[in-house]
């Protein structure tokens, strides 16, 4: 039976002991996913290993980790697609490791609440439902399909020097509001993230689009934001001979 080596990052926050990593031997199959072995140490090695899952189809966002030199969806990561025999596993960076491969993700979901991440519409609602055109809901393509996995601001260098900038994936989810027909408070919006922890604190590095298992675009989206702020405090682009 073929085997892989998982070398796992372990720490206990309750416990006053260094972090290490702690390696494991698991038999493995084609087809069998970085999560399914954490699952099989889990029942079957060791059952205090604690990381996040939910839903094992790439659609909960809960189970972004840091598995060699990437960070990745474990559901969606075939081990058989790593190129080297050992799965070497560490847990989302700039976050407060609770234990194991569990973050505290608090940090990242205030951010996420500061940005109103729903529809304000500004009107009462219709009768019936918010119409939109065909062209309308073509300009939500590749925003709305965003699952919050958070595995753009772990990459993120930014997110490390400056924890206060709310990052790519609230960015991009500003956009997502900013570009929808129904929502009327753009405005505000822009405003609040042209701010000194919004969009210009983004050094365009590309990490985060380079990571993003949906092949998103938040380089793109914040870009967005920056010319529509501009655009809004000094007018249109003039040429100049
Ligand atoms: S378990 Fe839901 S995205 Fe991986």
């Amino acid at each position: 039976m073929d085997t892989r080596t998982y070398k796992i990052f372990r720490y206990d926050s309750s416990k006053n002991e260094k972090p290490k990593f702690r390696s494991f031997e698991i038999p493995v199959e084609k087809g069998m996913t970085v999560l399914e072995g954490l699952i099989y140490i889990q029942d079957n090695i060791d059952g205090s290993l604690a990381f996040r899952s939910s839903c094992r189809a790439g659609v909960c966002g809960s189970c972004a980790m840091h598995i060699n030199g990437k960070y990745r969806l474990a559901c969606e990561t075939q081990i058989y697609s790593l190129k080297s025999k050992t799965v070497t596993i560490r847990p989302m960076a700039h976050l407060k490791v609770i234990k194991d491969l569990f973050v505290d993700l608090e940090p990242f979901w205030e951010k996420y609440k500061l940005i109103k991440p729903f529809l304000q519409p500004g009107e009462p609602p219709p009768e019936r439902e918010r119409i939109q055109t065909a062209d309308d809901r073509l300009r939500l393509e590749g925003l709305i399909d965003c699952i919050l996995c958070g595995a753009c601001q772990a990459s993120c260098t930014v997110c490390e020097t400056h924890p206060e900038y709310l990052g790519p994936a609230i960015l991009l989810k500003v956009n997502r509001f900013v570009e929808d027909s129904r929502d009327n408070a753009a405005d505000e919006r822009l405003e609040e993230v042209s701010g000194f922890n919004g969009v210009f604190r983004c050094h365009t590095i590309f990490n985060c689009q380079e990571v993003c298992p949906k092949e998103l675009d938040p380089t793109g989206s914040i870009a967005n934001l920056k010319r529509k702020i501009i655009k809004k405090k000094f007018g249109p682009a003039k040429l100049y001979k």
